[in-house]
């Protein structure tokens, strides 16, 4: 059943989450200062310039100074200087009001989207960098989709409230602040007649806010699950109509829909309240101007001026507009706190797997690799190795194995055992709870990730394929490998025959983890990638697992090739594949049990015979089973 999880919502905003954000506009000071100048001139020349030069034409009107075109006197103070107009000055500085605010608004909409963008930019690099270092282990407990949506749509929504929420709430400030300046220079009566309705705006506009906030926030979190949910039975088509759970389905589908909708109706009700009840607000303060203005008007001893009760109008907009402007961007920051927060909890994760500054210095950093062309002989020793993926569940205990350079070794055991646990911890994807692991004698830990990594050619169960070209796919294992390189690579594993007989050659695009190849195929590429780098050690887990028997020979072909010259650890269930091994460990619970070659093993007759024995009565008997099917 759909389970619908609802993301909790700040009730207020927290600066110490938002600063970490800031540091982002610094590295744009720049940006920031011009259209912080930008939007307070703007607000100087549309908030206060325009209204008192339309407070002065009213005014002139009023006075009968405006009798013609030609004979018309606007007199217009501005900073203490008194100036008078006529109705060509006057018409040429209000159009000019409005040319130059409509430029600055221009550049100040096109400086909010550049930082915009240069925010999501910044932060999307600084993700996308961070998950390039976390260790195995921070994959482990943390499901990919949840870090593609940091890196993907998190960055675009925090960039954007920042941009359009807090640099917009700075333009709010100016707005009201020169207003009010504005306002009280006209008429403090009037005045204060509209800030006495500005609580209302204040307390009503953000609580509507929230509560269209919340709700719009459970329409997405049930239509989102709906997204998954569509998606899991469309993946899982096939296994729906074989359980025949088509009517359980849809019916789920159909009370998915309907809370959608419960949900929407409500979000909608609220929506049509709100305008209608802040309008309601302005209604109230325009009335409350006109009643006071028209008693004013009645009493010529207190000089009020019929101008400023016109103005005045347009100042309730000035005043409101931006606080309830104020109030939306509120509830977006409030709204996004939580995006902060996952984006700034993955920022600030240290990878747990990591160089020593000694190391950093000599090695350089994974984006920085240098001195990695030492050689290495590739004797491997694991000492008094212990570890656990989970506290106190230890699953190696005290691995103590020298495997020498050049020999080939084989892994093996039941499942869970511990095998790929060990290789993982050899290619330092994870490192040793307790004890060491040396390469030629020396902790793994004194050269670096990215220099280790170098000497190590892995290769796994499940051959992962780039987009991109073949030879691209090649290239990955050795970034600045020649053509030749690659071809020889491809010729080492018999694969440069396949390649060159496709239309494009090494140049043939693979797409969708290159499903237009067999997996025997893919698994081939991914050999000729381990091995161009040319490492010193050779791991492969399962190499030849997903591979079916015929093309299993094949396989077994490049493995031997590539095996020559190179330390090797082979991990396989399939025995057949490994009896020729230098050396096999054989593994039970994290404990390695037996040690020895085939024949040793054949003759110990322990754990390794049981399990060969197994393994060659099943084989016997798939193989008599195809020949009764042929015989049928
Ligand atoms: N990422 C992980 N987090 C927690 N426990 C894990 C993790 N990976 C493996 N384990 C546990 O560690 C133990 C050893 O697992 P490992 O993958 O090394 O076994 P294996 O011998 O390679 O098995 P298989 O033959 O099935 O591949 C198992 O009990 C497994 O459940
Ligand atoms: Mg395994």
């Amino acid at each position: 059943m759909l389970d619908i999880k609802e993301e909790k919502i700040a009730n207020k905003i927290n600066f110490s989450v938002w600063s970490s954000v800031f540091k982002y506009i610094f590295k744009h000071a720049w940006v920031f200062i011009i259209l912080v100048i930008s939007m307070f001139l703007n607000t100087l020349l549309y908030d206060s310039l325009r209204p008192l030069l339309n407070n002065a034409a009213v005014n002139a009107l009023d006075k009968g100074t405006i009798i013609s075109w030609t004979n018309s006197k606007i007199p217009f103070t501005i900073l203490g200087l008194n100036i008078e107009l006529n109705m060509t000055t006057f018409l040429i500085a209000t159009l000019g009001i409005i040319v130059i605010n409509s430029i600055v608004t221009g550049a100040i909409m096109f400086l909010t989207h550049y930082l915009n963008v240069l925010i999501m930019s910044d932060m999307r690099k600084d993700s996308f960098k961070k998950i390039q270092e976390l260790s195995f282990s921070y994959y482990d407990k943390t499901p990919s989709g949840w870090i593609i949506a940091r890196v993907q749509s998190d960055t675009a929504k925090v960039s954007d409230t920042f941009a359009w929420g807090f640099i917009q709430l700075i333009w709010c400030a100016f707005e009201v602040i020169v207003t009010l300046v504005t306002m009280f220079s006209v008429d403090w009566r009037l005045s204060l007649i509209i800030l006495a309705f500005v609580p209302l705006i204040i307390v009503i506009g953000p609580i509507f806010e929230v509560v269209i906030l919340k709700l719009s926030r459970k329409v997405r979190a049930v239509s989102s699950n709906y997204v998954s949910w569509i998606s899991e039975c469309i993946n899982g088509n096939k296994t729906i109509k074989s359980l025949g759970l088509e009517d359980k389905t849809s019916s789920e589908a159909v009370e998915i829909a309907d809370e959608i909708k419960k949900r929407s109706i409500k979000l909608a009700n609220v929506q049509a309240f709100f305008r209608p009840a802040l309008n309601l607000i302005s209604t109230a303060t325009i009335a409350t101007i006109m009643i006071v203005s028209s008693i004013l008007m009645k009493r010529p001893d207190i000089g009020f001026e019929i101008a400023s009760f016109v103005v005045f109008f347009n100042f309730i907009g000035q005043i409101y507009n931006p606080l309830l402007d104020a109030a939306d961007i509120l509830s977006d920051i409030l709204s996004t706190q939580a995006s902060v927060e996952k984006i700034m909890s993955l920022l600030n994760t240290k990878p747990e797997i990591q160089d020593s500054k000694e190391v950093i210095e000599k090695y350089g950093d994974i984006f920085n690799a240098k001195n990695c062309e030492e050689k290495i002989k590739g004797k491997i020793e694991f000492k008094n190795v212990c570890f656990s993926y989970l506290e106190g569940v230890e699953v190696i205990h005290n691995l103590n194995k020298v495997i020498e350079e050049g020999t080939s070794v084989a892994i093996v055991g039941e499942t869970g055992s511990g095998k790929s646990t060990t290789v993982n911890l050899l290619c330092r994807f994870y490192e040793p709870t307790s004890g060491q692991i040396l390469i030629d004698d020396i902790d793994y830990k004194d050269r670096s990730l990215g220099f280790l990594r170098s000497k190590i050619g892995f290769v796994q169960q499940t051959p992962f394929i780039f987009n991109g070209t073949i030879k691209d796919n090649i290239k990955y294992g050795k970034l600045d490998a020649t053509d030749e390189e690659v071809i020889d690579a491809c010729k080492a594993v018999d694969i440069d025959g396949f390649i060159t007989s496709l239309p494009n050659g090494y140049d043939t695009k693979l797409e969708d983890g290159g499903n237009e190849l067999s997996t025997g195929q893919k698994q081939l590429i991914s050999f000729a990638r381990a091995i161009v780098r040319k490492p010193s050690i050779m791991i492969l887990d399962e190499a030849t697992a997903s591979i079916d028997t015929e093309t299993e020979a094949v396989i077994q072909k490049a493995i031997n090739k590539i095996l020559v010259g190179r330390t090797s650890i082979i991990i396989a269930h399939r025995l057949s594949t490994i009896v020729d091994c230098d050396r096999i460990l054989v593994m039970k619970d994290g404990v390695v049990i037996e040690d020895g070659n085939h024949k040793s093993l054949m003759a110990l007759n322990g754990y390794y015979h049981k399990l060969y024995m197994n393994q060659f009565k099943e084989f016997n008997i798939d193989k008599q089973i195809e020949l009764e099917d042929t015989l049928k």
